[in-house]
């Protein structure tokens, strides 16, 4: 059974082919993990392969919502630790998924910038980032990875999803500009990505796994296409990328009207083809039969859990116990 098999990455071997998919449980206490936190990850992490805790701010601007996790100080670093060591006690790995929300930033009281003023989003005004602010969001994340490497985390994961700033950069509806990192071309809409990867690497070390969670598709008109997606995540492999995590780009985690297990497979099929990391495919997976059907299929290497395991924290044991 292949969900079962071990796989590696970078330097790091997990242990089964199950992810538990970021997800936001609004309940930081300024901006750090508290103890119930920890256990929420703790039992969440039972028979899983790899745990991804939800998104983490790395500069106050980049804040998506007051009780958001923060990585951005180094004061956190402590608080980290029992969460990680958490996971690691029932033997799963850990990575943090550092975020910047760009435009769709708040609560911070600064002002929220993202690669053009223009948004998809009424309700946002953000100011066009210069190059100034280009260092800063690169030196962001830069030293987020160094804190969360130093709070026992196996892994970073860098967020390119979800209408978030590394995905208004990729998407050409939300990436009107005309510089290096325009939005006319695949290698504008990559380079700050690819800036931040490479960037990163060099803080981090060549041996620690580095991931980045792409959101590959708008499902938008005029937005990023699955057609574009071989050349973005070789770009991405290329700058040192060690995992291709697909998820959905401006339309959020979701394709409007569709639930069925492995609803975006065609993004991660076409990631697949490009490069030889290993690729995760989250949305829609219910149960244990499924998830090995669509590893069975070729969809992915890794399948990321979401509110399956939100709501039952022992749904990993659950799917290693039936699929025998
Ligand atoms: C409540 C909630 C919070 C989420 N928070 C995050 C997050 O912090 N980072 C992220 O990349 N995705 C986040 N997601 C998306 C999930 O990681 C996942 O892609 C989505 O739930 C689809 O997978 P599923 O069908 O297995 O739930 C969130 C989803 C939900 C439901």
């Amino acid at each position: 059974m292949l969900i079962r098999e071990p796989i590696t990455m970078n330097t790091l071997t997990l242990r089964n082919r199950i992810v538990k998919a970021p997800c936001d449980t609004a309940g930081a206490v300024d901006g750090a993990p508290d103890e119930k936190m920890a256990e929420h990850y703790r039992q969440r992490s039972r028979g899983t392969g790899l745990v991804i805790v939800e998104h983490e701010w790395i500069l106050p601007e980049g804040m998506a919502h007051a009780k958001q996790l923060s990585m951005g100080d180094d004061r956190l670093i402590d608080a980290y630790r029992v969460l990680t060591d958490a996971v690691h006690d029932e033997g799963a790995a850990v990575f943090a998924q550092l975020s910047h929300a760009g435009a769709r930033s708040r609560d911070s009281g600064l002002d929220a910038i993202a690669p053009s003023a223009e948004t998809v989003w009424s309700q946002c005004h953000p100011r066009a980032m210069d190059d100034e602010d280009i260092d800063r969001v690169i030196n962001g994340f830069v030293q987020a990875a160094v804190r969360a490497k130093e709070a026992g985390f196996d892994g970073i994961q860098i967020h390119s999803a979800h209408g978030y700033l590394l995905n208004q950069f990729y998407s050409p509806l939300t990436n009107r500009r005309s510089d290096a990192y325009t939005g006319s071309t695949m290698e504008g809409r990559t380079k700050l990505h690819c800036d931040i990867l490479r960037a990163v690497r060099e803080a981090v070390g060549d041996s620690y796994p580095v991931a980045i969670r792409f959101g590959a598709c708008d499902f938008m008109d005029g937005g990023s296409a699955i057609d574009e997606i071989p050349q973005a995540a070789k770009a991405f492999e290329d700058a040192g990328a060690d995992l291709i995590d697909i998820s959905g780009g401006l339309s959020g985690f979701i394709i409007p009207g569709r639930t069925e297990p492995g609803y975006f497979k065609d993004l991660s099929m076409a990631a697949g083809s490009a490069v030889s990391v290993p690729v995760v495919l989250t949305g829609g997976v219910t149960t244990g039969e499924q998830l090995e059907q669509l590893l069975e299929e070729g969809a992915a290497d890794l399948i990321g859990i979401g509110r399956a395991l939100l709501s039952d924290p022992d749904w990993s044991v659950k799917a290693l116990e039936t699929v025998s």
